[in-house]
């Protein structure tokens, strides 16, 4: 035998040596939740380990991760029913509770890369992304009206200090209409990360809980992709490209590594993958039964999205592999 690959394989060096792709905390986006209140720490039951705080406490959670060497993180806020409404309203109100945290984070830690999210569904009654009208074949999530009140919330959110701005609602035309919006204000230096392949799936039921955010009626399949497609994610991404997004995502990441792979391959802009809240409780529900090894899981599904060619993970592991980096 001339050849032996085992050869590659016979030490931990030499394993090291051989080593295609690894995992750095600079590839991580660590996802948080803010909500009301003063010295609140609200467990979300479906994600163990992670919670929604109240500003102060998020600010406080935060500095335990910049001291762990996380630098990147994105904010969704959690809302009582009482500021929904059908228009999102609240999501461009400077005073409201999530435009003041982004402000209160970049202030308090101006180094840091803050990601926001721009869709309706977390300030609207309807639980849609998007603008809900009845029309003759029954209620249907708009499309060009929606862009009106996204657009409201980008820029609202590039005042209060956002670098990065995440259009997650699957809207069409949405990245070029943000960007042009932005550029006319002066913000063109704000970065767009666009929820480019985002998949209707069945993964997303925790973060529902952790927002409590899902839809009041029907589904997201009019606006998010549908599972069995992957030409189709290459039209997202060539609209999403032409229309100056700075990254493109991949959503949910674990299940959809084929999608990372070939959006890699055809677009030179980094790949973000969003490892989402199903996949995280899967672990973590699995790993609390003894089922797997949860850390070794968590590892190596992080690997496997690097492995696809994802440069970016948004990960609600981060502050856990942050963690094991420093023990
Ligand atoms: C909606 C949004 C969702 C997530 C981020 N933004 C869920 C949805 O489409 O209903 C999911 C993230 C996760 O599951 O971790 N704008």
């Amino acid at each position: 035998m001339l050849r032996r690959p085992r050869r590659n394989r016979k030490s931990p060096v030499i394993r090291e040596l051989v080593q295609e792709n690894s995992l750095s905390l600079s590839d991580l986006i660590y996802p948080m939740f803010v909500m009301e209140g003063e010295g609140v720490r609200s467990e979300i039951t479906s994600m163990p380990g992670v919670a929604r705080f109240s500003l102060d406490l998020l600010l406080e959670e935060m500095q335990e991760c910049v001291d762990l060497g996380l630098r990147t993180f994105a904010l969704f806020p959690n809302l009582p029913e009482s500021k929904k409404d059908k228009y999102a309203t609240e999501s461009h109100n400077p005073e409201g509770l999530y435009l003041q945290a982004v402000k209160a984070i970049k202030t308090r830690f101006p180094d840091i890369a803050l990601m926001t999210d721009v869709a309706m569904d977390p300030y609207s009654s309807d639980g849609h992304d998007g603008i809900v009208e009845e029309g003759p074949n029954g209620f249907e999530v708009v499309n060009d009206q929606s862009l009106v009140v996204l657009g409201k919330m980008a820029l609202a959110q590039a005042r209060a200090g956002a670098d990065i701005i995440g259009p997650s609602d699957m809207m069409d035309g949405r990245i070029g209409y943000i960007r042009e919006l932005l550029d006319s204000e002066g913000f063109t230096n704000v970065s767009i990360m666009a929820y480019t392949a985002k998949y209707a799936g069945a993964f997303y039921g925790p973060f529902r809980d952790a927002l409590d955010s899902a839809p009041r009626f029907g589904d997201k399949k009019t606006y998010q992709m549908n599972p069995a497609n992957s030409r189709e994610a290459l039209i997202e991404a060539e609209l999403d490209y032409a229309e100056g997004a700075d990254f493109l995502m991949v959503k949910p990441a674990m299940v959809y590594l084929d999608i990372i792979k070939l959006l890699s391959e055809n677009f030179d802009l980094p790949i973000a993958a969003y490892n989402v809240s199903g996949e995280y409780a899967m672990v973590k529900a699995a790993a609390a039964n003894g089922w797997l090894d949860g850390e070794r899981a968590m590892l190596e599904i992080l690997t496997a999205m690097k492995r696809a060619g994802a440069k970016i993970i948004l990960t609600y592991f981060a502050k856990e592999v942050a963690q094991l980096r420093k023990s």
